[in-house]
């Protein structure tokens, strides 16, 4: 999403021209109740992704992510912080211990009340249990470990709570995703839900799951958490960025996981 401005200014005519869009972003928010794509219907960005990038995803030895999920197995059993605990010392063998973890993510934690990403529940266990300095977001660390962790659903379907104390905070991520923002003046689903399929300077547009994440990207050479990859869409769209860790970027991945409920993980992906 780093085209040129000339681009997607283009590309804004070519969305605003089309009068049905608004109207049918309407009828998708008062249905977001429901689904706002069938079971049937739904997608994941894989299936957008040319054969060469298929490929590379789905073979361990060429899959550049597979380089930070070896990284946060040993980070995993590496002991960390004035308790001088490993992740194993307590959660033991991840691939059984974390089995299914990522699906279930954002989630409350019922100690706080707080909604968490997965990074944050990692960093959380991190400070409050094995006494450590937090890990930055996007730093190698947190990629590592994180993609380590969701590696462990790699086939699990995304099945998000939004009941209880999610409730409000699953509400503010819909309300995000419908808004209009930036000055190009559009909402996430005017592209992941309007205009999937068609192509947006070299690239398909999908539904924009989160079922991939962290994933490799040829564009940043490496691998990415969630949150950067909506930077990118936000930046595109020339809007506002919100710094990481924001509480509604957690919204909005709460929104977006529940959208994709069903999909199968993947981390790591690869995409363009
Ligand atoms: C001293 C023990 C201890 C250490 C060390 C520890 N954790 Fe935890 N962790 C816990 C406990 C206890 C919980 C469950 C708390 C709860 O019920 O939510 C937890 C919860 C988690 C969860 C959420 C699990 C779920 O089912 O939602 C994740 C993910 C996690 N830890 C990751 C890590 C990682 C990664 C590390 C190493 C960087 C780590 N933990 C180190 C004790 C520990
Ligand atoms: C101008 C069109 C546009 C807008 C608006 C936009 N995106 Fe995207 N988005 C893209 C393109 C292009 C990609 C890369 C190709 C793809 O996977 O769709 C992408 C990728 C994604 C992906 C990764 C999908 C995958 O499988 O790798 C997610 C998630 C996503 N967008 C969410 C969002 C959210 C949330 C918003 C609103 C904050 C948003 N996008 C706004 C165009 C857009």
């Amino acid at each position: 999403m780093s085209a040129p401005a000339p681009a997607y200014r283009l590309v804004a005519a070519f969305l605003i021209l089309n009068l049905t869009a608004s109207l049918v972003v309407a009828a998708g928010h008062a249905a977001a109740q429901e689904r706002a794509i069938s079971l049937q219907r739904l997608k994941s960005g894989f299936e957008f992704l040319g054969p060469d990038l298929k490929a590379m995803q789905e073979d361990d030895f060429a899959n550049p992510g597979m380089l930070w999920v070896e990284r946060g197995e040993k980070l995993w059993n590496t002991p960390a912080g004035t308790e001088g605990k490993s992740c194993a010392s307590c959660h033991g063998d991840a691939r059984a211990s974390m089995k299914g973890v990522a699906a279930r993510y954002p989630a409350v934690d019922a100690a706080s009340g707080r909604l968490q990403t997965l990074e944050a529940r990692i960093n959380h266990s991190r400070t409050e249990r094995q006494r450590a300095a937090p890990w930055r977001y996007d730093s190698e660390e947190l990629l590592s470990i994180s993609a380590w962790i969701a590696h462990q659903s790699r086939g699990v379907p995304i099945r998000v709570s939004i009941d209880g104390p999610a409730r409000a905070r699953f509400a503010a991520g819909r309300d995000f995703y419908y808004r209009r923002s930036g000055q190009l003046n559009l909402s996430c689903a005017h592209c992941h839900e309007l205009h999937w399929g068609k192509t947006l300077l070299a690239e398909r547009i999908s539904q924009g799951h989160p079922n991939a994440f962290p994933a490799y990207r040829l564009e940043w050479q490496a691998l990415g958490s969630l949150e950067r990859r909506l930077r990118a869409c936000l930046s595109g769209v020339r809007a506002q960025m919100l710094p990481y860790g924001s509480p509604l970027y957690a919204d909005l991945a709460l929104f977006l996981a529940w959208r994709a409920q069903g999909l199968p993980l993947e981390a790591p992906g690869v995409r363009r």
